[in-house]
């Protein structure tokens, strides 16, 4: 299996954003810093391409430091771009965005060039909790603009300082396995569009690894980091479910209770601080599937030249 889901209203969403993008003066990108490479939306850095860019990796405090700090590095490498962690309902570092995005655009600002910024990410990365932090007591909610209405809404965070909102974007296919899986485990994708078991045992195999102290600290089997990082997947998810007991009548593991309580248990934060990507695996990831979809679509075109071909032969010269 792998993670989809379909993008709906997305192509309203797209149209928006293309209309406003020229007049755009800096693009915050809002990622989930537990997953910033698999969080980030390959639409929306289609859409904006060009334009210097903000990186927001919320929910830091849900996230590793130690990679927290490795994905800034990385980001911050990058040209026209800048990256700061944050946890968006927390007030100063929230308008510590404004001071970023003049740093980006030092050309605008003042009432005849009012800096215009574009905030965009996936639904639930924490963009309306960032927004009503920001709105505080001074914005304004201009409201509908024609046209847009629906798609896009003018926040004034000063005189001289608009943020464009717009919806939480998804996008149409999910290229990379390891990005479905941690979008779905951190809670990104809707219920429907997993196995929840399925997502769990990845998980496991994201945190076995480097966070085996931490499921040990949870889950207090009384094994140590490197024990738990010899099991197996299955073996730590019936782990999990023996010890909370997600069992069935005789016994048996309850494997859906014991996956949801592991989802729950990363959710929330109460595995402890984790990250299930460094930008090393994340490019190797990308680099995988984009080769394997390459592979598939010249494998497509040869089948579908062989058919031509053998259509084009005279019966009984194949
Ligand atoms: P969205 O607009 O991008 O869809 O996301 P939204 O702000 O609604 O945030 C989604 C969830 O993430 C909310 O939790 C919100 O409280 C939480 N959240 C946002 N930013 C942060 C952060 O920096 N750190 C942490 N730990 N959580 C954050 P919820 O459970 O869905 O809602 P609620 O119970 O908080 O209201």
């Amino acid at each position: 299996m792998s993670v989809q889901w379909f993008p709906g209203h997305m192509h309203a969403t797209k149209k928006a954003i293309l209309e406003r993008i020229k007049e755009i003066d800096v693009v915050i990108e809002m990622l989930d810093a537990r997953l910033p490479g698999s969080s980030a939306n390959p639409m929306l850095a289609q859409l904006t391409a060009g334009k210097p860019t903000l990186k927001v990796l919320n929910k830091q405090d849900l996230a590793d430091p130690a990679r927290t700090a490795l994905w800034l590095a990385h980001y911050n490498a990058q040209p026209d771009t800048r990256a700061i962690g944050l946890h968006a309902g927390t007030v100063a570092p929230a308008r510590a965005l404004i001071a970023a995005c003049h740093e980006l655009a030092p050309h605008r600002g003042g009432m005849v060039k009012p800096m215009r910024v574009l905030i965009g990410g996936i639904p639930n990365v924490g963009k309306s909790t960032l927004i009503n932090t920001l709105v505080g007591k001074r914005a304004t909610k201009t409201g509908d603009e024609a046209g847009i209405t629906k798609q896009e809404q003018r926040i004034a965070l000063a005189d001289d300082f608009y943020l464009y909102d717009t919806p939480g974007m998804l996008w149409p296919k999910i290229v990379v396995p390891e990005s479905g899986y941690h979008l779905a485990a951190s809670g990104a994708v809707g219920r429907n569009a997993y196995d929840e078991e399925e997502v769990a045992l990845e998980l496991l195999k994201a945190l076995k690894g480097p966070y085996g102290a931490q499921l040990e600290a949870r889950y207090k089997w009384g094994w140590t980091a490197e024990a738990v990082a010899r099991c197996k997947e299955d073996e730590l998810l019936t782990a999990v479910g023996r010890k909370r007991g997600a069992l069935l009548p005789g016994g048996r593991l309850n494997a859906q209770k014991a996956a949801e309580i592991l989802l729950t248990d990363f959710r929330t934060g109460a595995l402890g601080p984790i990250t299930l990507e460094t930008p090393e695996e994340h490019t190797r990831w990308l680099q995988a599937a984009l080769q394997h979809e390459a592979d598939l679509a010249a494998e497509r075109k040869a089948r579908q030249a062989a058919r031509r071909g053998g259509s084009r032969a005279a019966p009984g010269t194949a």
